[in-house]
């Protein structure tokens, strides 16, 4: 079993080889994950001048989407990897968003005051934190009384192709190792109450759960590949360490697995998110 510390220095390489393919391909993962974003932040009840924390914030959503609701507030956007953050920096300098800051920190060691956050955003970030109830504990620390904290993590593989269709290919072709069941993985989160459990255990009330729908749509099967080869995370990773020949089997039968869901002239597959949201008593 690696140490937190190893599991936090694989991370950051991970995420700093995804970058790239998450600023390539910023408005296909923008269509597929907003959705669950909206599911966040509805949930938030965010005003003109909230204090918001976006944790694992990678290229800067939801983050960046609740700053521009919260025009007189301040949105701070958190994670590992400082490439990940250089894209939301960038991202919203492109869309004139000033009201934030960026900050390069673990999710269960955060550098900020108790109580100094009105809300909490984690979207897609908990299965990878070394963590995860000492993340749960930093949630509600930095949580004001009443705040609430909103995170969203995948359900089960089979309910969302989108990631197995890649996934299958690749280990058919490799001996991908199982993954650790408490090291960072996709699926990690994947049992229903597990992240509820987190909350309560961190003394977070009125936990609720919700499944919100995605797609994710691309213009071709062909695009398709690129789109997941190129920034979900576990497969850049297993496909770092094959050759040229296996890499082209492993595309090609990602663009078969695919071409089941062409329609219209796009390729749309789908998958299911769970939102869970909680509030610190006071
Ligand atoms: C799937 S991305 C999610 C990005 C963004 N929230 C979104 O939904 O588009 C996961 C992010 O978690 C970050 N991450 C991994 N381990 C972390 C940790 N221990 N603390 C903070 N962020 C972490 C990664 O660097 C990556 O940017």
């Amino acid at each position: 079993m690696p140490s937190f510390e190893e599991i936090e220095d694989a991370q950051r390489a991970t995420w700093a080889m995804c970058s790239t393919g998450w600023a390539k391909w910023d408005q296909v993962i923008s269509d597929q994950l907003g959705p669950v974003g909206d599911a966040i932040i509805d949930s938030l009840d965010i005003r003109d001048d909230q204090q918001h924390l976006d944790i694992a914030s990678g290229s800067g959503e939801p983050g960046l989407s609740v700053a521009q609701l919260a025009p007189a507030g301040r949105v701070v956007l958190t994670d590992l990897a400082p490439e990940m953050l250089d894209i939301a920096q960038q991202r919203a300098d492109r869309q004139g968003i000033t009201n934030i800051r960026t900050k390069v920190c673990s999710a269960d060691d955060l550098p900020f005051d108790d109580a100094t956050f009105d809300s909490v955003s984690v979207r897609f970030g908990y299965m990878f934190f070394p963590d995860m109830a000492k993340a749960t504990s930093e949630f509600a620390r930095v949580l004001k009384p009443g705040g609430r904290v909103c995170s969203s993590v995948w359900i089960r593989p089979e309910a969302n192709p989108w990631t197995t269709i890649p996934m299958q290919a690749i280990a058919a072709e490799t001996a991908l190792p199982p993954p650790d069941p408490d090291g960072p993985s996709m699926y990690r989160c994947a049992a229903a109450g597990s992240v509820s459990a987190l909350y309560e255990a961190a003394g977070l009330c009125d936990v609720t759960d919700w499944e919100v729908d995605v797609v994710l749509t691309t213009d071709s099967a062909e695009q398709y590949w690129e789109v997941v080869s190129e920034h979900v995370s576990s497969a850049v990773v297993a496909l770092e360490q094959v050759d040229r020949p296996t890499r082209e089997r492993i595309r090609a039968g990602v663009i078969a697995g695919v071409r089941a869901h062409e329609e219209g002239g796009k390729v749309r597959v789908p998958g299911v998110a769970r939102c869970i949201v909680g509030t610190k008593p006071g």
